[in-house]
């Protein structure tokens, strides 16, 4: 039987619609499912989406939907896009689907049975965003991954003996170095263990958006167990099934799972800590890359900083952004996102790279010699620049491949976008069309030699690229005359494989040249996205409109009628009105100079840009801020501090002798809305 390869994404989010950073990790996981197709590994590619817990919950209420309704649309979002993709998953999984509830109860019980679940009490912080206990304390404190505010919670919970497994996790790290990648997360995790761990809670009942304990349904099992198993779950893990049991044995342990740094700890610390107590064995690989940040933060729908994908998708099609994403960025590190940087690559690299060298060498063979692949000379008459290239080629194939086992992606589409431009040198440096006119016998062998040895290199490079290009290089092979690429045996590539007399298909372009308008159509399609959202991405803005923003307003000018006063020094509701409260985003932070308590911030309004002085600067580093949503009172009265006008107020909590804390939100509100 062939070796196998079972390969996974984290599972998504249904709280948002799919973007550019999802698609990001979607893509990667497919580069390598493709290769590993090509490989002859008989390939399972795992994706889908994570549908319990409280922010979930809180997401369809805020659309005004049920929770199942609610999750149904936003799936059903994320797999068409990765359908409009081509995205190659063999399975996608959806936590509330009936064989992954099952299975989770399957999972719980073995765990419990095993003696590793007690019962006990929870009261401390837990983080509805990250869905995470925070080892923080008091009301409101920071999360220690995101920094939002924590909710205090006091349940009777499950606890799993998460304590008791650190030496076998400091085991487990120490003896397969490869099972954390890159080294960077992997000394993060170990520094974690070696901290000491704490039980985890692994239950909660004080909502229903889960699945339900087994033989004690007043409590839903904690969303990231619920999330982990479905890596076991949708391979037949605790089924009674023999099939779904044999695909199990099969697959199980996980070849690689691919996941973002954030949700290290949870993969790293939390998942082989339940295999463990179930006895299972450990994946052979996980691998985080780092995170898409675009404006200079990550990337995520909190942040309103987000680039849907079917943007790119209208303008440059698929291969142009999973090109982009795994060259320009170094897997494992952050990388950002720019659409000058998806166009500027996109012309250098396909439209003018591979694009180029394959109609110039196609049309070539084309017209010289009717569209068969020529004949090189016998060697006699061969270049030194002939067997340079066909060096070149092979150092690359060993290279690439090498590179592409270690999931560096940029350096392997790097070393073979070399023999790209080392064979447009070459063709420059010979000049085949200069030869094309002549009929002379030699004239025609160096023509037919340099014409075989730039289709060959093109053969080469467009079967290396094909996992992270499918669509392109699948054309590019058609019209070299070698049918269906995905047949190809990638490993027996080497140089001197291309049928000689072999037909070619018909030659067209595959990437037409993106000139400026492509920047400013994609700018365009997003602005007008933001400017009119879906019903379920920000529920709230959708129901509430921004109002344009008044003038602040003098005192002297009520906004609406006077009415008597209320009284004991109570103010009528007509008062508080005259309040504008909006929600800000912090765009800029910097200290004010000279002034210990002041920084000066830039916050985003929705409608404009406003300029607050604010006094934290004792209890927040302008970092800290960046990307934060606030309060803001809009229709102060601007004025000057330490000469600098401010325009509003940042509403804050200030103890007495306390540090000031920012007011916020649990969960996600749009810029502009406005506090009533
Ligand atoms: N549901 C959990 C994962 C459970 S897995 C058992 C979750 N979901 S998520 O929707 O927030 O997706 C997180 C993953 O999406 C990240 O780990 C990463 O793979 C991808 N990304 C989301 N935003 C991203 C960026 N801005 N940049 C890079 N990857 C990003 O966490």
């Amino acid at each position: 039987m062939s070796k196998k390869f079972y390969i996974t994404t984290p599972i998504y989010y249904v709280n948002a619609r799919p973007h550019i950073g999802h698609a990001y990790t979607t893509i990667a996981c497919d580069a390598v499912a493709r290769r590993q197709r090509m490989l002859g590994a008989d390939t399972h590619f795992l994706t889908g989406t994570d549908e319990h817990g409280q922010k979930i919950e809180r997401a369809a209420q805020a659309a005004g939907k049920t929770p199942q309704e609610f999750t149904d649309e936003v799936s059903a979002q994320f797999r068409a896009l990765w359908d409009r993709m081509g995205i190659t998953y063999d399975d996608y999984i959806r936590t509330t689907e009936e064989r992954h509830k099952k299975r989770v109860q399957e999972l719980f019980r073995r765990i419990r049975d095993n003696g590793h679940i007690y019962r006990g009490t929870y009261t401390g912080q837990y983080c509805v965003f990250d869905e995470l206990y925070v080892d923080a304390v008091g009301p409101g404190a920071p999360c220690s991954e995101c920094g939002r505010p924590t909710e205090t919670v006091k349940e009777e919970n499950y606890f799993f003996k998460l304590s008791t497994f650190a030496d076998r996790l400091f085991n487990l790290y120490t003896q397969h170095p490869d099972f954390i990648r890159p080294e960077t997360r992997r000394n993060e995790v170990m520094s974690f263990v070696r901290g000491g761990l704490r039980d985890l809670s692994i239950s909660r009942s004080t909502f229903s958006w889960g699945i339900p304990v087994p033989d004690d349904p007043k409590h839903v099992i904690y969303v990231w167990l619920d999330a982990l198993a479905n890596y076991i779950t949708a391979i037949g893990y605790g089924s009674s099934h023999k099939g779904a049991q044999e695909a199990f044995q099969r697959y199980w342990p996980a070849d690689l799972q691919m996941i973002g740094k954030e949700i290290v700890r949870f993969h790293c610390v939390y998942w082989p800590a339940f295999l463990m107590a179930a006895e299972l064995p450990m994946p052979k690989s996980i691998m985080a890359h780092g995170w898409l940040l675009f404006e200079e933060s990550k990337m995520s729908k909190s942040r309103g900083n987000i680039v849907r994908t079917e943007t790119i998708l209208d303008v440059l099609g698929a291969d142009a952004l999973r090109y982009f994403l795994l060259r320009e960025v170094v897997f494992g590190q952050d990388g950002s996102f720019s659409f000058d940087a998806l166009v500027q690559r996109y012309n250098a690299d396909l439209a003018n790279g591979l694009g180029n060298l394959a109609s110039r060498t196609l049309t070539m063979i084309t017209r010289y010699f009717r569209g068969e692949v020529p004949y090189p000379s016998a060697a006699v008459s061969q270049k030194a620049g002939d067997s340079a290239i066909a060096e070149s080629a092979r150092k690359v194939i060993a290279e690439c491949n090498s590179l592409f086992e270690q999931y560096q992606f940029s350096r392997a589409l790097e070393m073979a976008w070399g023999l790209v431009a080392a064979v447009d040198k070459y063709i420059v440096e010979n000049e085949p069309w200069a030869l094309g006119e002549k009929q002379d016998e030699e004239s025609r062998s160096r023509l037919a030699t340099i014409l075989y040895t730039s289709a060959e290199a093109l053969r080469i490079v467009t079967a290396l690229a094909h996992p992270v290009i499918p669509d392109a290089t699948a054309k590019i092979w058609a019209q070299l005359g070698l049918g269906d690429i995905r047949k190809f045996p990638l490993s027996d590539l080497k140089w001197g494989q291309l049928e000689l007399g072999a037909k070619l298909g018909n030659v067209e372009p595959v990437f037409p040249r993106a000139d400026k308008s492509a920047i400013e159509r994609m700018q365009k399609m997003e602005e007008q996205h933001r400017s009119t959202p879906s019903a379920t991405e920000t529920p709230s803005a959708a129901a509430q409109p921004v109002a344009p923003l008044v003038a602040p307003q003098t005192a002297a000018v009520p906004a609406v009628k006077p009415t008597t006063p209320p009284p004991d020094g109570k103010i009528s509701i007509e008062d508080f009105a005259k309040v504008e409260l909006r929600v800000g985003q912090v765009k800029a932070a910097e200290k004010v100079k000279g002034a210990d308590k002041l920084l000066r911030l830039e916050v985003d309004l929705g409608t404009e840009v406003r300029q607050v002085v604010a006094g934290i600067a004792e209890s927040y580093s302008p970092e800290l801020l960046i990307g934060r949503k606030v309060v803001i009172v809009a229709n102060l009265a601007p004025r000057k501090l330490r000469g600098l006008e401010s325009n509003g107020m940042i509403v804050a909590a200030s103890p007495e002798g306390g540090k000031a804390v920012l007011a916020g939100f649990l969960e996600d509100v749009p810029v502009g809305t406005r506090l009533k």
